[in-house]
């Protein structure tokens, strides 16, 4: 056994020791899930760095950024729990890898409708990267007028002792889709009567609105491209 390992050994002996049983199982568990969230916040360094290269590379061949700005998030332990709750399955890290995809989540903002394709196929391509899913809802939009390209990746991810493929889940979407969905997250309420089917079919328009003006925006730089 060496230091390290003597170490942690002792550690748990007397942590083990100071609590009672269910306690340490407890423990055990809140240990594993910092674990697993450390390797998904991993993953999700790798992908943000393949699109923060892809932008780099596509700024300085066309003279301007596909890429708008790149957020991300590890889902929150509660959101895992109460997600793998409703849709049947343990709460154990096992269960988090077989059967969540949006553990770790990473939102790519663009400017154009068709840097959104661009980006995702040069992503698809890379040989490290493997695609699980594409939902394409800029192509067939969600019944509330929703847009964005969605994409779950597996992502190989170098540890200590170990590569492990990770998966995230990421959207892809202009700055106006964006504008739509966040608004339209943040007023989602859940009436079912004539005012809330009238305030959702305008939200629609809102988001058909947003759509034309989004070809709209790639038209005319197109128009300028080819001056
Ligand atoms: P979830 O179980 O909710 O994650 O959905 P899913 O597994 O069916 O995947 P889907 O691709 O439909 O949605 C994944 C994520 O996209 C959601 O968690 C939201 O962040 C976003 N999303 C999907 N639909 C909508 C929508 O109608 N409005 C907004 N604002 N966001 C949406
Ligand atoms: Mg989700």
């Amino acid at each position: 056994m060496d230091t390290q390992e003597k170490t942690n050994y002792d550690k748990q002996a007397i942590i083990r020791e100071l609590m009672g049983d269910d306690e340490y199982k407890l423990f055990e568990t809140l240990e594993n899930f910092s674990e697993m969230l450390m390797r998904y916040n991993s993953a999700i360094r790798e992908i943000r760095t393949k699109f923060e290269v892809l932008n780099d590379d596509l700024s300085l061949r066309n003279s301007r950024n596909p890429i708008e700005s790149i957020s991300s998030r590890v889902k929150k332990p509660i959101s895992i729990a109460k997600k793998l709750k409703r849709i049947g399955y343990p709460v154990t890290v096992g269960s988090i890898r077989d059967n969540l995809n949006d553990v770790a989540g990473v939102r790519v903002i663009c400017s154009f409708v068709d840097d959104i394709y661009s980006v995702a196929e040069m992503l698809a391509k890379q040989d490290d990267i493997e695609v699980v899913c594409v939902k394409d809802y800029i192509k067939d939009p969600k019944p509330n007028g929703y847009r964005s390209y969605h994409m779950i990746v597996e992502v190989p991810v170098f540890f200590s002792d170990r590569k492990e493929n990770m998966r995230v889940e990421i959207q892809i979407r202009t700055v106006a889709m964006d504008f739509w969905a966040s608004l339209e997250h943040q007023m989602r309420y859940k009436n079912d009567n004539a005012a809330a089917k009238k305030i959702s079919d305008e939200l629609k328009t809102c988001a058909e609105t947003i759509a034309a003006t989004d070809l709209k925006m790639m038209e005319l730089r197109k128009r300028i491209e080819n001056q």
